[in-house]
């Protein structure tokens, strides 16, 4: 059973330093959020198994990087200046202000007070480019970072000769103005997001819409989800954006309801069409065996790293009744776990100490690990279950005798006892990856032999 509830997710996160209100010490800062010494592994590891999956583990995706400020005649030609907005009401009476297609009875139900008519708010940030700051000079913040994506289209053909279907991948962060932020870090005004633009020949446009929602599905599920948690819902025509053709959302069921992680679109021929237009620059794609100028449809898979961030946490969120208690667990998979192992010396005496910190040190060289040694062992096993690290590496007397150690997994928590310098291949066979060559010729230095 999922026990998360939001208030023990984010009440762990702020405990255990994963995610921080941002701007704190001043009071905070409506929905923005820092993520903290354990948070920004997380996070970091999300997008790294997203762009190993997407771009290095594939040859038909090439990775972008673009800039967040964007020539304005971008915002015109993609739709977001005309059309970007969400229906905002205020209250006559108390000013309140939230969105009209937003159930907040309870909120009107405090005042009482009549409504103003719903008009549309641009949910773009604006600010000014140099000194100036007139309309001449104002630029937006991205509110998706696609848009770098299609405008580059041209530039990545010609540079890397890829042919049709083909992809470009890119990271970054978002921002939009939302009228109603909240549950945490899922609506939040500033967010990262993780998309593909795959560009594919008209009339395979279908056939490819459905790989993607397979595969982007199957990605969750590969890193942990829970099955029985997702849910792949189409939009109806009256959920569709402007662009799109086709849409699904990859919902998951957060501890607030079934709510998008991601959303995956058919754009047909929109985007391309559109820049093509504005810029008066040709963004046809050459098709050598027709020879013919064709607009590459596009298919859009668009995830947000915070929602996943959170996704992941929810669903590796677990009590369990251990003896007189309960345990705390987050089971993450191993691939987006903060730390990958924790070394524990049973005790700090100077001996002992010693040869754990030499563990520690070559650990480190291939995994993210953490050493602690505070308090029992027992405590110090809780602690790394809450924050997810799969394994415990316990060093005590009897390791200085016998060059053994003891890993404790943090799911079943079965220990195994295993000579020391087989510790390398041991948790390379559990957490895979590659370690590096960290044992000098002719043996381990561990424990100073
Ligand atoms: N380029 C298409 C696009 O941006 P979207 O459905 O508006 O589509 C894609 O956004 C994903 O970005 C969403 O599924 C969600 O994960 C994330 N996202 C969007 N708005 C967000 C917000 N205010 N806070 C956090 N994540 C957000």
């Amino acid at each position: 059973m999922n026990k998360a509830s939001m208030e023990k997710i984010t009440s762990l996160c702020r405990r255990r330093g994963f995610i921080f209100p941002s701007s704190e010490i001043y009071g905070g800062l409506s929905s923005c959020w820092d993520y903290g010494p354990l948070g920004v592994e997380l996070k970091n590891n999300v997008k790294r198994a997203w762009w190993q999956a997407v771009v290095q583990q594939r040859d038909d995706i090439i990775g972008l990087d673009t800039s967040i400020f964007m020539h304005p005649k971008v915002w015109e030609a993609s739709g977001h200046l005309e059309g970007f907005s969400d229906p905002l009401v205020e209250c006559k009476s108390c000013h309140l202000r939230w969105r009209a297609d937003e159930n907040v009875s309870n909120i009107c139900l405090s005042c009482g007070g009549e409504c103003t008519e719903p008009r549309q708010f641009n949910l773009m940030f604006r600010t000014f480019m140099g000194p100036v700051e007139d309309e001449a000079n104002t630029v937006y913040l991205r509110p998706e970072t696609a848009q770098g994506i299609f405008v580059n289209f041209q530039n990545v053909v010609n540079t890397t000769r890829k042919k049709l279907p083909f992809g470009i991948a890119q990271i970054g962060k978002s921002f939009r103005n939302e009228i109603t932020t909240g549950n945490f870090i899922f609506r939040s005004r500033e967010f990262e997001q993780m998309e593909i633009e795959y560009f594919v020949k008209p009339g395979t446009d279908s056939d490819w819409f459905n790989y993607w929602l397979k595969e982007r599905f199957n990605w969750y599920i590969e890193l942990g989800i829970r099955e029985k948690n997702l849910k792949l819902r189409p939009h109806t025509s009256g959920e569709l954006a402007h662009y799109a053709k086709a849409c699904y959302d990859i919902d998951y069921q957060f501890p607030m309801g079934l709510s998008e992680l991601e959303g995956i679109a058919n754009r047909g021929d929109f985007d391309l069409a559109q820049h093509n237009r504005f810029s008066g620059k040709n963004l046809t794609y050459l098709d050598e065996e027709s020879k013919e100028h064709i607009v590459p449809y596009i298919i859009e898979p668009s995830a947000g790293v915070d929602r996943s961030v959170l996704a992941f946490l929810c669903d590796a969120y677990d009590e369990e009744p251990d003896k007189e208690e309960i345990r705390v667990v987050l089971h993450l998979h191993p691939t987006l776990a903060p730390y990958k192992a924790a070394i524990l010396p049973l005790s700090r005496k100077e001996h002992l100490a010693k040869a754990a910190k030499d563990i520690y040190a070559e650990v480190r060289q291939c995994w993210m690990a953490v050493y602690d040694d505070a308090q029992s062992i027992g405590r110090r096993y809780r602690r790394q279950d809450e924050i997810g690290t799969p394994y415990c590496i316990t060093v005590d007397f009897q390791s200085l005798e016998d060059r053994q150690v003891t890993i404790r997994e943090r799911d079943s928590m079965k220990q195994i006892r295993i000579p020391v310098n087989e510790l390398n291949g041991t948790l390379i066979a559990k957490l895979g990856g590659e370690a590096f060559e960290i044992l000098p010729p002719g043996g381990s230095h561990w424990l100073g032999f």
